[in-house]
């Protein structure tokens, strides 16, 4: 599948605001700075669609994304609408109690309750051990069938040998299970793209 229009659609804090029901969606979710946006933007084909910062804590609200896929198998085409979702990230050193509660509620609201919700991809750094946030993170989702498919980000920044290493490491600190999903990508370098888009496709067509 390739995405061949995307647009923020709505910007969200509470349910109340989010966009129809209707349409399926797909949510990002990790520690802040973990490289969400940077990965919409990056399957996306679209550098400026959401921002990317070197200060963590830059999505701090519900972004929805509306995109049109479009799948092209045996010759034939057909085109689907989905919409992307940007959660806000989580383990940003400097938030207060206040910030940390709303951000929760902000997250729990929106996975306890969407019917159009197909599965969250999770995203975590290659470079490290899951942190205990995103284990709870990755629990969590377990708990609503949301879990199976996680994104290991920033893959560039290792070598291939250490990559490998990384990714069973990863898999066993999250305690995934067989048949899960697991994708280095790099928005750097540009990889991991068209494999995190085929299992997109796959969600979609389930
Ligand atoms: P919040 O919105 O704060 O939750 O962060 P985020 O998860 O959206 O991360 P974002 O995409 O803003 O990226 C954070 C930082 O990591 C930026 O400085 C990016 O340039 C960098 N980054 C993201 N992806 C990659 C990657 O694949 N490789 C490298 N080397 N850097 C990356
Ligand atoms: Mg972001």
């Amino acid at each position: 599948m390739k995405i061949t229009s995307s647009k923020l659609e709505t910007v969200a804090v509470k349910p109340a605001q989010y966009p129809e029901t209707g349409v399926k969606e797909i949510a990002f979710a990790g520690r802040s700075n973990v490289g969400k946006s940077s990965l919409l933007n990056l399957i996306t084909a679209r550098k400026g669609l959401a921002r990317v910062s070197g200060s963590p804590g830059k999505t701090r609200t519900i972004n929805f994304y509306a995109c049109e896929g479009l799948i092209e198998k045996d010759e034939e085409k057909s085109s689907v609408a989905f919409r992307i979702v940007d959660l806000p990230g989580y383990g940003y050193a400097r938030v207060s109690k206040a910030e940390s509660e709303k951000w929760g509620e902000m997250m729990e609201s929106y996975l306890e309750n969407r019917e159009d919700l197909l599965k969250v991809i999770q995203l975590v750094d290659i470079r490290h051990k899951p942190s205990a946030q995103d284990v709870q993170m990755y629990e969590y989702l377990k708990y609503y069938g949301l879990d199976g498919i996680v994104v290991a980000t920033k893959a560039d920044k290792l070598s291939n040998n250490e990559r490998a290493k990384s990714i069973k490491e990863i898999k066993t600190t999250l305690g995934m299970k067989k048949g899960d999903i697991i994708i280095p990508c790099s928005a750097l370098k540009r990889t991991g793209d068209k494999e995190l888009l085929d299992t997109i496709e796959t969600l979609l067509e389930g």
